[in-house]
C-alpha cells in the first residue's frame, strides 16, 4: 500500500481576492447582508499560493477586475486538457464578464480558448480524471456542455446529476486522488450517478456530510499531498490512512460565497 505515494508537479492559475466580496447570492452559501473580511481573505489566499509553491509547484496570476467579486474562483474560467482550453459561458449573468480578463490571460500565454455554447463552468463542473473527465450536471453546467466539452477535448465525458444546491458544483462534492482513484460525498448525487461512481470507484474515499460542508471536498491533489480545508477532519484522517499527507488550508471567509481551494484553483495542463 501507499508507502510513498508521488506527487506530480502542477501548474496553477489564480486570482488574487483584492476586489473578492459577497455582493448577490447564486448559491444558498451566500448571504451579502453578511460581511466579508477582504483582508483576513486577502491572508489565507495568499497563504494557499505560499502552500504551493512550498509543494514545488507553479503559481500564475491573472489581473483581478475591479466589480467582478467572484473572479478569485478561478476554477470556473475554464479546463485545460492537454493544451486545450474550453473556455466558460457562466449562469449568472454577474459572472459572465469573468471570461473576457481569464481568455485574454489564456491567449497571452499561448493558448486558444474555445467558448462554449451552453451554460459551463469550467472547472466547478469538470474534473479531469486520467482517462476521462467527470463532469456535474443539474445546477449550473448543463448537458449540452458536456456534449460540447467531449468533442472539443475528444476525452470521454461522464455526465453525474447533483442534486443538493450546497453542493452546486461538482468540485463541491468530489476531487481527484490520481489517476485510479477519487474521494466524493455520495449523498450530493443522483442515484443514478452514485451507481456510476461506486462502478468507476470501488475503492474511493467516501466523505460525511460533515467534510463536505467544511469544503473538504473542495480540495487539490498532487498524488501526495492534500491541499484541504482544517475542517474536513474525518476526511484528513481516512487520506492519512491511506498514506496521502494533508496540508489544511483554511479558507474561510471564501466559503460565505461557497467557494474553498479548488475553486480558488485553475490546473494548466499541458
Ligand atoms: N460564488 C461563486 C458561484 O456561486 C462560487 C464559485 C465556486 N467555484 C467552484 N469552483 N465551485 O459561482
Amino acid at each position: 500500500m501507499p508507502e510513498s505515494r508521488v506527487p506530480r508537479r502542477r501548474r496553477f492559475l489564480v486570482c488574487e481576492p483584492r476586489h473578492f466580496a459577497v455582493q448577490y447570492a447564486i448559491n444558498p452559501w451566500m448571504h451579502p447582508d453578511r460581511p466579508v473580511d477582504t483582508g483576513l481573505a486577502q491572508r489565507q489566499w495568499r497563504e494557499l499560493v505560499r502552500a504551493y509553491r512550498a509543494h514545488g509547484h507553479t503559481v500564475d496570476t491573472v489581473e483581478p477586475v475591479p466589480g467582478l467579486p467572484d473572479m478569485v474562483f478561478a476554477a470556473n474560467a475554464a479546463v485545460v486538457v492537454g493544451g486545450r482550453v474550453f473556455g466558460s459561458l457562466y449562469k449568472a449573468p454577474e459572472r459572465r464578464p469573468e471570461s473576457v480578463p481569464y481568455d485574454t490571460w489564456f491567449k497571452a500565454a499561448g493558448f486558444d480558448v474555445y467558448r462554449p455554447e451552453s451554460v459551463s463552468e469550467g472547472e466547478g463542473d469538470f474534473v479531469p480524471a486520467g482517462r476521462w473527465i467527470l463532469a456535474g450536471t443539474g445546477f449550473r453546467t448543463t448537458r449540452e456542455a458536456h456534449r460540447e466539452a467531449q468533442e472539443f477535448l475528444g476525452v470521454p465525458v461522464i455526465g453525474l446529476t447533483l442534486v443538493d444546491p450546497y453542493f452546486y458544483h461538482l468540485d463541491t462534492a468530489l476531487f481527484v486522488l490520481d489517476e485510479e482513484n477519487i474521494a466524493y460525498y455520495p449523498e450530493a448525487f443522483s442515484p443514478g450517478s452514485r451507481e456510476v461512481l461506486a462502478r468507476l470507484y470501488p475503492d474511493a474515499v467516501i466523505a460525511t456530510r460533515e467534510d463536505a460542508t467544511a469544503f473538504g471536498l473542495n480540495s487539490v491533489c498532487d498524488g501526495r499531498h492534500v491541499f484541504v480545508s482544517p475542517g474536513a477532519t474525518a476526511l484528513a484522517g481516512e487520506l492519512a490512512r491511506r498514506g496521502y499527507v494533508p496540508v489544511p488550508v483554511d479558507l474561510s471567509e471564501f466559503h460565505k460565497a461557497g467557494g474553498g481551494i479548488k475553486c480558488c484553483t485553475q490546473e494548466i495542463r499541458s
